[in-house]
């Protein structure tokens, strides 16, 4: 696959809000994870009560596709929306990058931050989490 359907993933990012479990920060996010075979999977936060367990978007989107057998993937689009509902750029969290870097190649996989279907920007996950640590320093253990 080399365009990104990116209207289509910014689209199914924006479908997954609705299901995001945000009782305490009030903040929804949405993730839709593209596989390099085309399948989008999607995620959204769930908190928790002793807030240590919730977890974000991105993971909740990669761990399901990773649960089901996919370990490739070509991009993730993150959009969110605020306890006013406007919807700003959201960023991945540091845990987040750490994440991707296990399973996506860091220059070449694209991290789509929508505001809107019109209004995106993309990054690479190098550009995002430069110097990671990543599976390739464990390859002699
Ligand atoms: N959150 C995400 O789901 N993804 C991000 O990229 C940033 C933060 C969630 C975690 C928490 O549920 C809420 O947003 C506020 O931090």
């Amino acid at each position: 696959m080399n365009k990104l359907p990116i209207p289509e993933m910014i689209r199914r990012a924006f479908s997954a809000l609705p299901f995001a479990y945000a009782p305490y920060s009030h903040f929804k996010v949405g993730a839709a994870l593209l596989t390099e075979d085309g399948e989008v999977y999607t995620g959204c936060n769930i908190e928790n009560a002793a807030f240590g367990p919730g977890n974000c978007a991105e993971r909740t989107a990669i761990f399901k596709a990773v649960s089901e057998g996919k370990r490739d993937f070509l991009a993730i689009c993150i959009v969110n929306e605020n306890r006013d509902g406007g919807h700003d750029f959201c960023p991945p969290c540091g845990v987040c990058r750490q994440v991707m870097a296990e399973f996506c190649d860091p220059e070449t996989f694209q991290i789509i931050l929508a505001k809107s279907p019109e209004y995106y920007k993309i990054y690479t996950l190098a550009e995002l989490f430069p110097e990671g640590f990543g599976p390739g320093y464990l390859k002699n253990e």
